[in-house]
């Protein structure tokens, strides 16, 4: 197994931003729905560790950030209340080698609710690496082991929204009937995948590059022929019925496929919803009810919120 950063090396556009700890993950979330593919935050000299500031460090995947992209996070830096930090806003370079590198000081083996751990590819029994097959036994215990290549797709499982969908899996856990929509890295099909040997799952993202790293994770967690893995959204599913979608996309996002959920779904079947900022919940709340949707389950966590949607 190769890893990315044995790959040819490239240079990445990068912007940093000084924001208060308390905004860390907001802001890296915002950066990367304006088109960032990765964030790492560190701390900055002389700031307390609680109530101080710290430093993101985004990455895009070209050598220069699109105007597009970057009128986008103007934007929404000052419509979710970040627009004192645009002050500290600088565009930087970084070498891929570097970039990975540090990626992967910093992700080490971790727990998500009580089914999962999330391990890098390193681990993987079969990697070219000295991690290999080394998981921690007492870590691990009877949980499942999710594989992932950190990489430039969203869902290393490091984030508040994917690890409400992987938690509540546990309530909810995978039905017969399967779409992920927005899989970035595949993470929450592979979950499902390992927590049900015979459903069927569909993944699909609209970013033909998540879906290339989604195929080398389906690949890395030996579930690559149980996920029909598409580019698209609910538009490569039309006509097809599920009891369970999975949906860690923004608010706005999840409002817009409303209908299509309304339509995608059977009957009693559910939606695990994660990527609502706490402001935009009433949004959810109105269009859901409207299109015929119950909320059976809601979990705050900082700036986010996760619900599970029923189809009455
Ligand atoms: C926040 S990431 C979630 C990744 C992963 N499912 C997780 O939970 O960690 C959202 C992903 O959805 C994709 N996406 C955004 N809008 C979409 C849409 N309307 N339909 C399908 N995929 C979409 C993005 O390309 C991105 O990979």
């Amino acid at each position: 197994m190769t890893e990315t950063a044995a790959e040819p090396r490239k240079s990445w556009a990068a912007l940093e931003i000084e924001v208060k700890r308390t905004d860390e993950d907001l802001a890296c979330w915002l950066l990367m729905q304006c088109g960032a593919q990765g964030c790492e935050v560190e701390g900055l000299d002389g700031q307390p560790a609680e109530g101080g500031k710290v430093r993101v460090r985004a990455t895009f995947d070209s050598a220069v950030i699109a105007q597009s992209d970057f009128d986008s996070i103007i934007g929404s830096f000052e419509e979710y209340g970040l627009a004192e930090s645009l002050k500290t806003l600088k565009r930087k370079d970084v070498p891929e080698e570097d970039w990975l590198a540090r990626w992967k000081e910093g992700f080490e083996p971790f727990r998500v609710g009580t089914m999962f751990i999330v391990a890098p590819s390193w681990y993987h029994p079969q990697a070219d690496s000295e991690c290999a097959g080394k998981l921690d036994s007492e870590l691990v215990g009877n949980r499942k082991v999710i594989y992932i290549e950190p990489g430039m797709a969203f869902g290393t499982g490091l984030h508040a929204t994917t690890q409400f969908c992987l938690r509540a899996l546990e309530s909810f856990p995978p039905r017969k009937r399967i779409l992920d929509v927005g899989t970035g890295s595949g993470i929450l099909a592979i979950a499902a995948a390992l927590l049900c040997s015979d459903c069927q799952i569909c993944a699909v993202d609209i970013d033909p590059v998540a879906v290339d790293f989604a195929a080398k994770d389906l690949e890395l967690n030996d579930v690559d022929g149980r996920i029909e893995l598409l580019v698209g959204s609910t538009d490569v599913a039309q006509g097809r019925l599920f009891d369970m979608l999975l949906s860690n996309l923004t608010c706005e996002d999840i409002v817009a496929l409303l209908p299509d959920y309304a339509r995608l779904l059977a009957t009693g079947g559910v939606v695990l919803c994660a990527g609502i900022l706490a402001e935009k919940l009433p949004l959810l709340e109105k269009a859901a009810t409207e299109k015929g949707f119950q909320i059976v389950q809601s979990e705050t966590i900082g700036h986010w919120v996760g619900v599970v949607l029923q189809k009455g």
